[in-house]
């Protein structure tokens, strides 16, 4: 049985057809009817012009035009649909008595009286409002600036409209732990970045929209009860994106996205497999002897990862030869041994006694501070500085340096860890004290681009880009669409999905509760138009290996990454004094006792058997940014009201599950000692039923119908619930 998404234009065509078979009878095609309408409304000034498919882009400012220069996640023109190399044009100019109306594809935007509507455009032609700036009879003005007096940026304040019912989803990742949802509606989401707290400016609504500010400012999202409110601590044009299609269709909404800030390029092969990486491995040795047992046990692993304080000095870039002697010998052994690639970490700090702390301080290649010294925290005793890679300069300096010590060695995969920008995304720590519970203010740090404030939330994106632009100089190759190696990040920002780039989740911690709230921000990411995601398995700190308990999250930690775009290992704890943060726990497969190593083993070897799929996956991704880890209300909340419910609700029998890619539903165990578990098989569409499919449990072939029931399954330890659709051999081979 052959399953087959739903058929949508190739991308050559989705420019001249707004209608696809998830919308049909929406067969007419609209070109922009204007390039633009100019609203001038006394000091601000508006413009509204089309961009991509079934898309606006919409910028305000006041006392100046934009100067079309602003920073940009936006791709100038788009992939696919109209709008590019449009600048400031537009053929329509009204004041605030004026009204003007401009469509592109299936949206509208209408302009009021000074106030605008967003409606999306129904097959028969009639027009439905999605949100529009948020009026009362009496309410603090929808586009609101603050400005201080001694800067021309300003404050700004955009409030939408919203149902009370209406669902929100994306925003990106929010930290740990509390916080167990998919659908953000009430919620305030923070606009600053640190440690685990990937939050990202775009959300899409149950109603039919996506919303997306193309701005690097700090600030904070409010879903409000009856509106939605952007605010951008520091700006000087209020820059937005919306698009729309039909409630329910959010393959659609996420397509027309990604076509205007990136697709994912396809990751290398050696990637989707197992990773294995500790906090830490300090010497060559360890990395051979791991290498080595690895080969012993005949257990698959696709990339090593040496972690931090691999270095002598921060913003050394480079091995400290007294414990890593031959890196380009250690990693052919490696290679040898296992087929495995290597990963090393870098931070973006400097200190005074790193080699490239006076080169890179002369050449002005240093963030800095409001106050002028620059040092932006304290870690592991000495005082620190960032490098500044929103400066091109700088971004050059870094590649040099990591082509010397590790890409000209073989090591061609780099952890971009730390650089969550301010201070080093952590709490200020000083001296192994971290102070958390104090509310200081974060380092006013100063890039080439801007302030924190101002620019703050993109300063991970261009680490990402740093070690892009170092792969595509190196190679020589376009790795727009495909990539030799990967980046890992803890931050990034809208558009870090175009590069060879993953995000995982940051610092988690290890409980089973945690395993099941990271579904709620996995879900949320690739609702945010990034997909390449992945998480520590087991957790990033408190597990203990050597209790049953801990064994037993780590492997059903490890049977949920089985399913996850990429697969991760880790652990904390246990200091080695030679070396800083030196630390020797046991992380490895066999490190969990006997009877666990052989299902560790098994668990392992399925991902190996999936990767066929995973990579069909990844490559659908990078054709039309669909989603790889799916929150279940994609596939379901049209064809299943207890879904849609659910979603609404965060009811944790819905939000707790996930499926990878279309065809496989995994519900993981979050729960110690537990030998079954209760699964809810949403209701197929019509579609998919008249296709045949059915709901069949991974391990024992039962088949269970199509959906609309809770059921009960056994889930030892070695069976993590799973269902899939259509048949098996069609998913093992990649073929769908
Ligand atoms: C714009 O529309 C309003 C009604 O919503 C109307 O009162 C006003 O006159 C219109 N402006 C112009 C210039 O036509
Ligand atoms: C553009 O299309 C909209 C919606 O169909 C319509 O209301 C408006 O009058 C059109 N504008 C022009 C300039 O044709
Ligand atoms: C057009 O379609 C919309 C949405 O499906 C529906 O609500 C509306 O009643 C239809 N209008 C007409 C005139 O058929
Ligand atoms: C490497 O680490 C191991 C501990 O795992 C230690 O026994 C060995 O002496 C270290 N080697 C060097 C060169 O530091
Ligand atoms: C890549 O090459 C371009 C063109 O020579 C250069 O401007 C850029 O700085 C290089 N990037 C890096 C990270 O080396
Ligand atoms: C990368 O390193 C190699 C080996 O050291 C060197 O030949 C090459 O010029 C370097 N490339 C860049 C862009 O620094
Ligand atoms: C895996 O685990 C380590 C240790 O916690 C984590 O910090 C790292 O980001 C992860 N590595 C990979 C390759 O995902
Ligand atoms: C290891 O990976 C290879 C290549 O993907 C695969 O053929 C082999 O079956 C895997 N071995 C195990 C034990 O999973």
């Amino acid at each position: 049985m052959l399953f087959k998404w739903p058929s949508r234009p190739a991308a050559a065509t989705a420019a001249l057809v707004i209608a696809s078979a998830t919308t049909p009878g929406a067969s007419e095609y609209f070109q922009p009817n204007s390039t633009g309408i100019k609203l001038q409304n006394g000091y601000e000034r508006v413009y509204i012009q089309p961009f991509g498919n079934n898309g606006m882009r919409i910028r305000a400012s006041i006392m100046r035009d934009p100067t079309g220069n602003e920073w940009s996640a936006l791709l100038d023109p788009p992939l696919e649909g109209p709008g590019g190399n449009n600048g400031l044009n537009h053929d329509i100019t009204i004041s605030y008595q004026g009204n003007a109306t401009i469509r592109n594809g299936n949206i509208v935007v209408s302009v009021n009286l000074g106030i605008l509507s967003f409606f999306h455009v129904e097959p028969n032609g009639s027009t439905t409002l999605l949100t529009k700036e948020y009026t009362d009879t009496k309410a603090i003005a929808p586009r609101f600036y603050a400005q201080d007096f001694r800067s021309s940026s300003f404050r700004s304040q955009f409030d939408f409209a919203s149902d009370p019912n209406e669902q929100f989803f994306g925003a990106g990742q929010q930290a740990c732990c509390l916080d167990h949802s998919v659908n953000k509606k009430g919620q305030v989401v923070d606009l600053i970045n640190f440690n685990s707290h990937v939050t990202l400016p775009v959300y899409m609504s149950n109603k039919g929209y996506l919303q997306y500010f193309n701005m690097p400012s700090e600030g904070r999202i409010e879903f409000g009860t009856f509106r939605t409110r952007h605010v951008a601590s520091e700006a000087t044009v209020v820059d937005y994106y919306i698009t729309t299609a039909s409630p329910g269709d959010y393959d659609a909404l996420q397509e027309q996205f990604t076509a205007v800030t990136g697709r994912q390029p396809t990751p290398p092969d050696f990637i989707l497999g197992y990773q294995q990486s500790k906090l830490r491995y300090f010497n060559q040795t360890q990395i051979l002897d791991l290498a080595q047992r690895f080969h012993d046990e005949q257990v698959n692993v696709s990339l090593i990862v040496v972690d931090f304080f691999a270095w002598k000095f921060q913003g050394d870039w480079s091995f400290n030869p007294d414990f890593w002697p031959d890196p380009a010998g250690m990693a052919a052994t490696v290679k040898e041994l296992t087929g495995a690639e290597m990963m090393v970490s870098l931070w973006p700090s400097m200190e005074d006694l790193s080699v490239n702390y006076l080169p890179t301080q002369e050449q002005g290649l240093l963030a800095t501070t409001r106050d002028g010294t620059g040092i932006s925290d304290s870690f592991a005793g000495v005082y620190t500085r960032l490098i500044d890679s929103t400066n091109p300069a700088a971004r050059e300096f870094l590649w040099k340096r990591l082509n010397d010590s590790y890409y000209s060695a073989g090591i061609h995969n780099f952890w971009i860890d730390q650089a969550d920008g301010g201070t080093l995304g952590e709490a200020f720590e000083n001296n192994g004290q971290a102070i958390t519970q104090i509310p200081y203010a974060r380092a006013f740090s100063q890039y080439f681009i801007g302030t924190q404030e101002g620019a703050g939330k993109m300063y991970p994106w261009f680490h990402q880009q740093a070690i892009n632009e170092g792969f595509a100089n190196l190679t020589g190759k376009d790795i727009s669409t495909q990539c030799d190696h990967m980046s890992l990040t803890r931050s990034t920002f809208v558009g870090g999905q175009r590069f060879c780039s993953y995000l995982w989740s940051g610092d988690t911690e290890s409980r089973f509760d945690v395993l099941l709230q990271q579904i709620t921000v996995g879900v949320s990411v690739a609702a945010s138009g990034i997909s390449s995601w992945t998480l520590d398995i087991g957790g990033f700190e408190g597990l203990n290996v050597d209790t049953d308990e801990g064994r037993e999250l780590f492997v059903r930690w490890l049977s949920m990454g089985v399913f996850l775009p990429y697969v991760n290992r880790s652990c904390s704890l246990l200091p080695d004094p030679r070396q800083s943060f030196a630390n020797t726990c046991p992380n490895e497969p066999w490190s969990y006792g006997e009877a666990n190593l052989v299902i560790i083993k098994k668990y392992i070897a399925l991902r190996y058997q999936l990767k066929p799929y995973v990579k069909m996956l990844f490559e659908m991704l990078q054709r039309t940014g669909k989603t790889i880890m799916r929150p279940l209300y994609y596939d379901f909340s049209l064809s299943d009201l207890f879904v849609a419910d659910g979603t609404q609700a965060n009811d944790p029998t819905i939000v707790h599950q996930f499926m990878m890619g279309p065809r496989i539903l995994v519900a993981p165990v979050g729960e110690l000692g537990v030998t079954s578990k209760q699964v809810y098989l949403p209701i197929l569409s019509d579609s998919a039923k008249g296709q045949g499919l059915t709901w069949t449990h991974w391990w024992t072939e039962k088949d269970f119908g199509t959906g609309g029931k809770l059921v009960t399954v056994d889930a030892p330890l070695d069976e993590i619930p799973v269902f899939y659709l259509g048949s098996k051999n069609d998913i093992l081979s990649g073929s769908l």
